[in-house]
């Protein structure tokens, strides 16, 4: 955490706008910032009231604003009504943008295809009705377990036009992950496909269905599976229960009434990591999530009518959601999708694709640009200057601290240091970027997402809720609501409030959970990373309790504890200590013991959630009162000298045994 703030801190460089962008941005120049911020300022409601009338299309107006009465429970625009699948489709078919491409689709094998806006609303029309048929209802959650696929994208769309509530599962997350959100959102359905294609590898996604949904056994409320065919992999279909995507788009109308729906109804709910063993359902609304997706597009990503924009995650994360499936229909943009991995067949295929398509706008994670960053090294011909990349005008990152030196190779061998690079800082919760650069506006610094998003109110604050001076690290929050927060937990509203809003802060401040120091001069923020037990591996968020309690099921575990260390590529790794029932392994048995609980993990949870190194000790290292010293494992994941006092320690022979990765 203090190396980042200390490169950034060494950090001079600055990179103003381009010319370019000054003169065509959208917002163009700091004066139009500050005039935006203090239009916030003065009339918050007002301003958010002005930009909601303008941006998205109601049914029926909204009389008020803002809804603070039963506060952190916000609701925005409460009493207007809107359909979210209808200002994505509808309206941009209805202004003649019906023949324009809405998504260029490509294969893992390399096969395009596109779908223009009018042939995408009859898609998600067709299969709003089949899921209508099915007798899916408006308020009905439909869990989504999808490869990125144009009909990933059919299936969120659809599920918003009839009023269903999506909750979209990666495809990575195991069987046990799934049964865990079945039972969670008491999903009455399931859309799914055959399997998927990664680097040429075919995944089963239908039979990890089938798995969840027989692990939730009786607590299973799921009615129906909506299976498409994608690999033709050979799979079970249970009798009544199982139907085929094509099969029951047969016939099905292409037109489809949307469901009105209030400003505050339920959009989607998306699973998170937080301190605890059990995922947070988030919980999304239709109204304010929509025109903030908007106005981030319009504004961060100064979306223009013939751009094409890249945005590499998967619709299973938040990303996906805002930057993949609304953010660029309700735009009225063209957006690449891309089934496969980065580094398939090479390390080229990002730079190959972006000349292929013409990709203006290209937005990934740090930890994709430092793994290209590494291959370009071992394997020169995949580095981006063998590449045009002509077409690129702006570039974004997301998901965790980018270093500066990353940022750097990412500025000048990657946008050929002309094109801005924004580093965007948000959260599943946030709904869209809250600190972000602006491509007209904001001067360019390595490693800071720089200035709040016009109109979010964002601090630095210490452990009382008081705000801190510039220059002094401490906790992260945003002390209004803004319109696409997250507005509940799903079933749990008490963990909601306790987990954003927490009493010993005050004055209902957000808290974002990440740790954050202002520039003393420019007053830019740098983000620090998580100060709560959320790990943050390859962008994918993890808690750390999450793959305790994973490994701790295991009948050999006696006792786990799980740290992250720094890591080259991936930002963090999981490193987990662990204590078995039976003696402490060493050599080979330690090595295959190892095996067999990563194994294990990824069966639990995914295995995005292997740890990358694991340690067995005769013990943990505890305080007199019994609890694991997690500041002292940080530092021997680390592989740091131990400074700290360890006295205290029970066995202090295990500290030898604990160095050692099996
Ligand atoms: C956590 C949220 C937002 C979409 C992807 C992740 C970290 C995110 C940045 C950034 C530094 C960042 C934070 C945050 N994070 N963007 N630009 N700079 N850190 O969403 O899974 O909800 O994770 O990702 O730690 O709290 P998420």
């Amino acid at each position: 955490m203090s190396n980042s703030i200390e490169s950034v801190s060494r950090e001079h460089r600055l990179f103003p706008p381009s010319e370019q962008f000054i003169h065509h941005a959208t917002i163009s120049g700091m004066a139009a910032y500050e005039a935006l911020c203090e239009e916030a300022a003065l009339n918050y409601e007002g301003f958010w009231g002005r930009l909601a009338r303008q941006h998205v299309l109601w049914r029926e107006p909204f009389t008020q604003v803002l809804d603070e009465s039963n506060a952190p429970f916000y609701k925005w625009f409460a009493d207007g009504k809107l359909n979210v699948s209808w200002n994505c489709l509808d309206r941009n078919v209805d202004a003649g943008r019906g023949d324009k491409t809405a998504f260029i689709f490509e294969g893992d094998d390399g096969a395009v295809t596109q779908i223009n806006y009018r042939d995408l609303l009859a898609r998600v029309c067709k299969f709003a009705n089949a899921l209508r048929d099915q007798g899916i209802k408006k308020g009905d959650r439909v869990i989504i377990y999808l490869p990125l696929s144009i009909e990933g994208v059919v299936a969120m769309q659809a599920c918003a036009r009839i009023g269903a509530i999506h909750s979209v599962v990666f495809g990575g997350f195991s069987a046990k992950s799934l049964e865990e959100r079945i039972i969670d959102a008491g999903a009455v359905a399931v859309v799914t496909a055959d399997g998927q294609f990664r680097g040429g590898k075919i995944l089963p996604l239908k039979a990890t269905v089938d798995e969840g949904i027989a692990l939730a056994g009786k607590k299973s409320t799921i009615r129906t599976v909506i299976v498409i065919q994608r690999t033709g992999a050979e799979i079970h279909m249970e009798h009544g229960r199982d139907q085929w995507w094509h099969h029951l788009e047969v016939g099905q109308s292409e037109t489809c009434e949307p469901e009105w729906v209030d400003a505050e109804h339920p959009l989607f709910i998306l699973y998170t990591s937080g301190s605890t063993g059990k995922p947070k359902g988030v919980q999304h609304s239709s109204g304010g999530y929509l025109l903030f997706a908007r106005l981030t597009m319009l504004w961060t990503f100064d979306v223009k009518p013939d751009d094409v924009f890249w945005c590499t995650a998967d619709i299973g994360w938040i990303t996906g959601h805002t930057y993949v499936a609304y953010g660029p229909l309700v735009c009225g943009a063209t957006t690449l999708i891309f089934e496969g991995v980065p580094t398939w067949p090479n390390a080229g295929r990002f730079w190959e694709m972006i000349d292929r398509h013409k990709v203006n706008t290209f937005y990934t994670a740090p930890t994709a640009i430092r793994a290209l960053i590494k291959a370009s090294e071992t394997d020169p011909e995949t580095h981006p200057r063998n590449y045009n990349l002509d077409s690129l005008r702006l570039l974004g990152t997301v998901g965790e601290p980018i270093n500066p030196e990353a940022w750097i190779w990412y500025y000048t061998e990657v946008g050929r240091s002309r094109c801005p690079v924004v580093d965007t800082f948000w959260q599943t919760e946030t709904g869209g970027h809250v600190i972000t650069p602006l491509p007209g506006v904001t001067p360019l610094v390595p490693g800071s997402c720089t200035l709040p998003f016009p109109g979010v109110q964002v601090a630095v604050v210490d452990e009382a809720g008081h705000e801190l001076e510039w220059g002094k690290g401490g906790s992260l929050v945003i002390t209004r609501p803004w319109p696409a927060m997250i507005r509940t937990i799903w079933g749990d509203p008490e963990r909601f409030r306790k987990s954003y809003f927490p009493d010993e802060l005050g004055r209902n401040l957000y808290l974002a959970g990440d740790g954050a120091v202002r520039d003393s001069k420019t007053g830019y923020f740098t983000i620090m990373g998580r100060i709560d037990d959320v790990l943050n591996v390859s962008g994918h968020r993890l808690g750390t309790m999450e793959i305790e309690s994973a490994l701790v099921s295991n009948p050999l575990v006696a006792e786990a504890a799980v740290v992250g260390r720094p890591d080259d590529v991936t930002g963090e790794a999981i490193c987990a200590f662990v204590v078995l029932k039976r003696s402490r392994p060493e050599g080979e048995d330690a090595l295959s013991m190892a095996n067999e609980l990563r194994n294990w993990v990824a069966k639990e949870i995914g295995a995005l959630a292997k740890p990358k190194d694991i340690r067995f000790g005769d013990n943990l290292p505890k305080t007199r009162s019994g609890k694991i010293m997690r500041r002292l494992l940080r530092s021997l994941a680390k592989g740091d000298e131990i400074a700290q006092d360890v006295s205290t320690l029970e066995n202090p022979a295990i500290l030898e045994q604990l160095k050692q990765t099996a």
